[in-house]
């Protein structure tokens, strides 16, 4: 089969580019070759379920490119906002020597966006030894100044607290079978860890808090802020308009 005849596939122009390492005009002036078989398994395999990130070890987010490996929750787009709420914030209270904490960091995605938006300390803190480690390679290619440290949520005294933690309830299904469940399950409501989370933030003391939760989960939190005696927080949306993150200041 010749390239031209599957240039109109999802993903088509994308897996071979990678596969033939040129890029798109070479591919449409030469798109009288032969595609190559590789070609094939990986729409198979994509077919069948698995993540193009996973087999390319590749993810954008916030316009850059991050590596990506399986064990590790690919970040989804709808995170960006969180960054974006945390740079504001960052940069409202205008102190570089702010140190913040990107719990549950997985890829280390948001903790670096920060750290290259800011001038910021940040630490990524994770659970799961994989996540760590690509990290720890996301920190590295970025050439970013980010400790990462493997961790059960967090024990750091800082500032502000960044997270998008588990919060999906126990008995969803999750969107493909790759990706690991500890990066998805957090309890019957989903709320374990985002209330966790926000008592350990309001123990240590932290000024604020931005964090990722689900759609439908904003009645319940609101409902926990206020049985623990906080006050002054708001909901965001994310570009759809459904309530995707919260943003806490600590002290009333
Ligand atoms: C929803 S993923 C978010 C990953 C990343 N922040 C992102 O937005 O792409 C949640 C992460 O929480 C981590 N995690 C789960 N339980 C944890 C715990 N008790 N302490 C620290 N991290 C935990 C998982 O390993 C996973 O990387």
């Amino acid at each position: 089969m010749k390239i031209k005849e599957v240039l109109n596939q999802k993903n088509a122009i994308y897996i071979l580019t990678k596969l033939l390492n040129k890029d798109k005009t070479w591919l449409f002036l030469n798109d009288d070759l032969e595609v190559p078989k590789k070609y094939f398994e990986i729409q198979e395999k994509i077919k069948e379920g698995y993540p193009i990130e996973y087999l390319f070890k590749e993810v954008f987010f916030y316009g850059d490119r991050f590596y990506i490996d399986e064990g590790v929750l690919i970040p989804r787009d709808d995170t960006e906002i969180i960054v974006e709420r945390a740079i504001n914030l960052i940069n409202k209270i205008g102190n570089s020597k702010l140190k913040v904490v990107d719990c549950c960091s997985g890829s280390g995605v948001i903790a670096i966006e920060i750290a290259k938006h800011t001038k910021v300390k940040v630490i990524a803190t994770d659970i799961s030894d994989k996540a760590i480690e690509v990290a720890k390679i996301n920190v590295k290619m970025h050439k970013v100044d980010v400790e990462v440290k493997k961790c059960d949520l967090f024990d750091i005294k800082a500032d502000i607290l960044v997270a998008n933690p588990p919060y999906v309830e126990n008995s969803w299904k999750k969107p493909n079978r790759f990706e690991p469940d500890i990066a998805f399950f957090g309890g019957e409501d989903g709320l374990d860890f985002v209330k966790k989370i926000i008592l350990k933030a309001k123990d240590l003391n932290y000024k604020a808090c931005v964090i990722e939760i689900g759609f439908n989960q904003k009645k319940s939190v609101d409902k926990f802020l206020k049985t623990i005696g906080i006050k002054n927080y708001e909901f965001f949306n994310d570009l759809a308009g459904n309530v995707r993150g919260v943003e806490i200041l600590m002290k009333n």
